[in-house]
């Protein structure tokens, strides 16, 4: 197990559409344990394959940040099927450090994934875990938090991420 660098943005990584896990192998299940690793350490309650450099359609969600691990979620080949309601709360990534803002997401969320294993499972979720499963999904396809800002939001965005790219 070992903690892996998080890539930043705009680090291209972040930008692909990545396709499936066919593998369920070895080492898929050594890249879910560095990728809890790194969750927690950070910390964060999410974290996205792309995030540590690897184009795969997997992602760990842990709201308790490593409390509770019956709250730990394996996410592999993640796939929200339905969405209901929305809710409006401010939002970060670890790959964006520092800039945190409004984020619309649906209220209620069914998921469906595999575990580490391959086993299909579908789940529903609310509130901030159905955000952050929402946002870790995004992330699989390439979308950040920051492309659902609009207006002013968006535009304060862009100036955060000119300053945090100039002091890089
Ligand atoms: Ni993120």
């Amino acid at each position: 197990m070992a903690v892996l660098p998080i890539r930043l943005y705009p680090d291209p990584v972040l930008r692909v559409r990545c396709p499936e896990v066919v593998d369920f192998n070895q080492e898929l299940s050594s890249l879910i344990d560095d990728m809890v690793d790194t969750m927690h350490a950070a910390p964060g309650i999410g974290l996205a394959a792309p995030q540590v450099g690897v184009e795969k359609r997997l992602a760990v969600v842990d709201l308790s940040v490593g409390d509770d691990p019956e709250q730990l979620l394996v996410l592999v080949n993640p796939q929200i099927c339905s969405t209901a309601g929305s809710w409006i709360e401010e939002e970060g990534c670890l790959s964006i450090p520092e800039l945190n803002e409004k984020v619309t997401r649906p209220l209620d969320i069914v998921v469906k994934a595999q575990s580490a294993s391959g086993e299909p499972f579908e789940f529903p979720a609310s509130e901030w875990l159905a955000r952050a499963i929402c946002h870790e999904v995004d992330h699989l396809d390439g979308v950040l938090f920051i492309d659902h800002l609009r207006g002013l939001r968006r535009e304060r965005a862009k100036r955060s991420l000119k300053r945090l790219l100039r002091s890089a």
